[in-house]
C-alpha cells in the first residue's frame, strides 16, 4: 500500500479544539453541564430549530427513541443497507428487525416495501427506521404516506447526513423523530456522541427523553444533587458530557465548509464516473451531506479487483457496510426476499469524500481501471 493512501474516512478535527478544551477540563465541570446546553442551541439553527436532546453515540439515540415510541415486544420495519449499530439498537429495545427491501439505484429503504410488511404484520409494527445511506435523505414523505394513517412513527437514522436538506426541510425536522451520530470520523464529530430531533408533532417527547438519557432523573430539579429525587421510570446512561459537547463547539463552525467539499467532490465523480459505472446517484442536484460517495459497478465480479485496484493507486475504498440481514446475529429474524438489496449490494463500493481527498486522483484512479 502506497504511503500517502488516503482512507475512505478520515477525522475533521478544528485545530482549535484542544485549546478551546483546556479550560473545560481544569474547570472543574466535565460532566453533562452548561457546555451540554450550548452545544444543543448551537445545533438547533443544523435541525430545524426544534428540541435537540444529545446523548453520547448515534447507537444511544437509536434506543431511547425506540423506547420513547415503546418499541419493546414488537417489530420495527427497517432496512439493511446500514451500519449494524441501526439494528443492533432495535434488539437493544427489545424488538426485532423486521427488514424491507432497498432501491436498487440509491441504497435507501423502499417505501413500497414498508407498505407491504406493514400490510402482512399491520398493529405489531411499533416504527419504521429509514437510513439515509452516505448521507442522501431517505423518501420521508413516502414513508409518511405509508405510516401517517396508521399512527406509526419514522424514525430516521441521520448518522450520515447531518447537515443535509429533504425538500427545503433540514433533516432533524422531517421524520417524527431523528438519531444522529458524532463519532470519530461522521461530518461533525465530539469524539463519540450523538442526538435526538423531534418533527413538529413529538416535540413534547424532548423532556422525556432528557429524563430517560440520565437513569430518569429530572436534572432540572435535582441540579445539587441532593439525591432525593425518587425515579418513577428507568433510564439510561446516555447522557453526552462537557468534553465531547466542547469538541462539538469547536468543530461546528466548519460544518459548512466540509458539507460544501464533500458535495462538491461528489458532483465531481457524478460528471466524471457515471459512464463507466452502472448508473449511480445523482448527487449534483440533491442536497444530500455526501458523507462519502457511491457507484455501482456494473458487473458485480469486478468489485474486488476495482478495491485492489484502487488500493494499489493510493485510496481506499470499500462496501463499508455489509446487509445486515445476512448477520449470523439476525439469524433468527424473519428472512425475506430483497431483490433490490442483492442488486445494490453485489455492486456497491464508496469513494472517499472528505478534505483529505483529491477528487482528481480519485477519478483518475478509477478510470485506469476501465482502461
Ligand atoms: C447508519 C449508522 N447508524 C448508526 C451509527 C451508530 O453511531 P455511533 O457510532 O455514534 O453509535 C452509525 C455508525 O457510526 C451508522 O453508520
Amino acid at each position: 500500500m502506497p504511503v500517502d493512501t488516503t482512507p475512505l474516512f478520515r477525522v475533521t478535527m478544528a485545530e482549535d479544539a484542544a485549546v478551546r478544551l483546556a479550560p473545560v477540563l481544569v474547570s472543574g465541570w466535565i460532566g453533562q453541564g452548561p457546555k451540554v446546553d450550548e452545544f444543543e442551541a448551537a445545533l438547533q439553527p443544523w435541525t430545524g430549530g426544534g428540541e435537540v436532546v444529545t446523548v453520547n453515540s448515534g447507537t444511544a439515540a437509536l434506543v431511547l427513541a425506540l423506547r420513547l415510541i415503546e418499541a419493546r415486544g414488537k417489530y420495527v420495519i427497517t432496512t439493511p443497507m446500514t451500519c449494524s449499530a441501526t439494528n443492533i439498537a432495535i434488539l437493544n429495545a427489545g424488538a426485532a428487525p423486521l427488514w424491507a427491501d432497498v432501491d436498487p439505484v440509491t441504497g435507501l429503504i423502499d417505501p413500497l416495501s414498508v407498505r407491504h410488511r406493514l400490510a402482512d404484520y399491520g398493529d405489531r409494527v411499533a416504527a419504521v427506521i429509514a437510513v439515509d445511506w452516505a448521507g442522501q435523505p431517505a423518501d420521508y414523505d413516502a414513508l409518511a404516506s405509508e405510516t401517517r394513517g396508521l399512527g406509526i412513527p419514522v424514525i430516521s437514522d441521520a448518522a450520515h447526513s447531518f447537515g443535509a436538506t429533504y425538500n427545503g426541510r433540514r433533516v432533524g425536522e422531517v421524520a417524527d423523530l431523528t438519531c444522529f451520530s458524532f463519532q470519530a470520523i461522521k461530518t461533525l464529530t465530539t469524539g463519540d456522541g450523538g442526538a435526538l430531533t423531534f418533527g413538529r408533532d413529538h416535540q413534547h417527547l424532548a423532556k422525556r427523553a432528557r429524563d430517560l438519557r440520565w437513569f430518569g432523573i429530572d436534572r432540572t430539579t435535582d441540579v445539587l444533587f441532593r439525591g432525593e429525587q425518587d425515579i418513577t421510570e428507568w433510564g439510561y446512561k446516555f447522557h453526552m458530557n462537557d468534553i465531547a459537547a466542547t469538541i462539538g463547539l469547536a468543530n461546528l463552525p466548519y460544518v459548512r465548509g466540509t458539507l460544501a467539499l464533500q458535495r462538491h467532490h461528489a458532483a465531481t465523480y457524478d460528471i466524471h464516473l457515471d459512464a463507466k459505472f452502472g448508473r449511480t446517484v445523482p448527487a449534483a442536484d440533491a442536497n444530500g451531506a455526501w458523507w462519502f460517495y457511491i457507484v455501482r459497478l456494473t458487473d458485480p465480479a469486478e468489485r474486488e479487483a476495482f478495491r485492489e485496484h484502487m488500493l494499489g493507486q493510493g485510496i481506499v475504498t470499500s462496501q463499508s457496510h455489509w446487509r445486515n440481514d445476512r448477520l449470523t446475529i439476525f439469524a433468527e429474524q424473519q428472512r425475506n426476499d430483497l431483490p433490490g438489496m442483492d442488486e445494490f449490494g453485489e455492486r456497491m463500493i464508496c469513494l472517499p469524500t472528505h478534505a483529505g481527498a483529491n477528487e482528481w486522483h480519485v477519478v483518475s484512479a478509477a478510470n485506469r481501471f476501465f482502461g
